[in-house]
This record gives structure tokens, sequence and C-alpha cells, in this order.
């Protein structure tokens, strides 16, 4: 697969188990995130891999911050992307089981590299359900970016 990656200043720390994690997993990584602690604003990496995604370029992302909270919430509001945050097996599997989550937000700080790693490969390896209720769900979901129109 080809996915587009990017973490802020906060998340240095865990780019390179996850990076390690998806070459392992033999996936082709688009690297769009900060390579120091140099401070950063997280919005602009959620919108690099966001652009990444909207030109085609990848066809899911993984973004992280410190708590992989605001670099969340940045990317859900970029059309079509439907981020997850996970820190839990459970929210990896059902963040695409059931929402078909195209982004995965993870914590990069205070966190264990190794859970993220088996995070982010239980998120990578899980399909969607494709159940009509699911993807109903998200057609509402998408249709909820047209009232900010
Ligand atoms: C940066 O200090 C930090 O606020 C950011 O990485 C993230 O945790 C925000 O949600």
């Amino acid at each position: 697969m080809r996915i587009a990656f990017a973490n802020d200043h906060a998340a240095v720390a865990m780019r390179q188990p996850l990076l390690e994690e998806l070459a392992a997993l033999g996936h082709e990584v688009l690297d769009l995130g900060a390579r120091d602690e140099s401070r950063t604003d997280y919005p602009d990496f959620a919108r690099a891999v966001g652009d990444a995604l909207h030109r085609g370029q990848a066809d899911r992302g993984i973004v992280v911050c410190g708590t992989g909270v605001g670099i969340c919430i940045a990317a859900n509001k970029l059309r079509g992307i439907r981020c997850a945050l996970v820190t839990d097996e459970y929210a990896a599997v059902m963040s695409r089981r059931h929402n078909d989550a195209n982004v995965l937000a993870l914590r990069g700080r205070e966190f264990d590299p190794d859970l993220n790693r088996k995070l982010l490969r239980r998120w990578l390896e899980t399909p969607f359900d494709g159940d009509e209720r699911h993807q109903r769900r998200i057609d509402k979901i998408a249709r909820l970016e047209e009232l900010n129109e």
C-alpha cells in the first residue's frame, strides 16, 4: 500500500519504530514528517497527509503528534478524511471494520513504541466490513461536510 506518513516535532522519537514497521510490512512510504524537535504546528502535517491523499499519491495516511489528538482533529477537517486516534487494539480493528478510517492517528509521547507498531499493523491489515449499515453511516459523515459549505 502507498502510505503518506507525517509527524510533528513532539513525535520525532516515534518516527523510527513506525517507519521501520511500515518498511518491514513492505509498504511504500511518502515521508512528510518533521525530522527534528524544532517546534512545528501539527495542523501543517495533517494537511500534508490530506493533500497526498487528495492528489492520489497515497492510499492511506498515518499522522503522529504528541498525544495524537490535535493532529487527528486537524485531519478530520479535511474533505474525505476519516481519521481515527488509536491507542488500543480494539479501536485499531474497529476503526477499519466499521468506519473505514483512511488515516490513522497515533500518540507519539509517553507511549510504548512496540504497542504503536502493533496498532499500526492491525489497522493496516484489517479490511472494511462493507456492510450496508456501515456504508450508510459513512455516507452520512460525508454529507456532514456539505453543511459547512
Ligand atoms: C506539541 O507540543 C503538542 O501539543 C502536539 O504534538 C499534540 O500533542 C497536540 O495535540
